[in-house]
């Protein structure tokens, strides 16, 4: 699979630097060809430019260049395809794409949520998981496809909840956990030798 990188954020960017840091090391054999963010005060936009990668701001707000969510997606997907992008890593990217951006990348878009899909999709799942009491929650990564933190899963891992823990302390050691999976989850990817059998990622 081609192994240049576009990395979405929308904020702290720290699964970014995750992946910045696991290419630095060689443990990961890929290049993050640009860093996109519809934020311009995303955190995360300064270790892009710390480790010398290329950013861009496409604020989905400015409604005169965009004015429809498809208008958004689609200057996102010319980006990334002028830049011969491979695989799209949503890394906090807190926006929902439409079927004209996942179309564009068939099984070559992964997100990271901070939960064990199919259990607490969508906003603050660090938050949802606590209040619900469940003794075991952690990270997902996915393939993304249409419908929102639902695709194949390639890659998940467990983070205990204990009785004294707050949504922070749990989603401090969630995103511990975070920093470790997505970089292997996209190893996997980038490797090849896989299939889907229905919604199973299979090696
Ligand atoms: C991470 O915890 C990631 O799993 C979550 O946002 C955070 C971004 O942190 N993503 C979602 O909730 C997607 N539904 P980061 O900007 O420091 O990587």
């Amino acid at each position: 699979m081609n192994r240049t990188l576009g990395v979405l954020i929308s904020g702290r960017g720290s699964n970014l630097r995750a992946i910045i840091d696991a290419i630095a090391a060689g443990r990961l054999d890929a290049r993050i060809a640009v860093v996109i963010s519809n934020r311009a005060d995303a955190a995360g936009l300064a270790h892009a430019r710390a480790a010398g990668v290329e950013t861009l701001v496409l604020d989905h707000r400015d409604k005169a260049r965009y004015p429809s969510r498809e208008d958004y997606d689609r200057a996102l997907v010319a980006e990334l395809k002028a830049r011969h992008v491979g695989l799209v890593c949503l890394a906090g990217f807190m926006r929902l794409l439409s079927p004209a951006f996942v179309s564009a990348f068939p099984n070559g878009i992964l997100n990271i949520h901070p939960s064990l899909l199919p259990s607490f999709p969508g906003l603050d799942a660090q938050v949802q998981a606590w209040a619900h009491g469940v003794k075991v929650s952690g990270a997902t990564v996915h393939l993304v496809t249409a419908d929102l933190d639902a695709g194949p899963i390639v890659l998940q891992r467990p983070v205990p909840v204990a009785d004294d823990d707050t949504p922070e302390t749990l989603a401090a050691r969630i995103l511990v956990e975070e920093h470790k999976l997505y970089p292997e989850a996209i190893r996997l990817v980038l490797d090849g030798g896989w299939h889907l059998d229905g919604r199973r990622f299979l090696r």
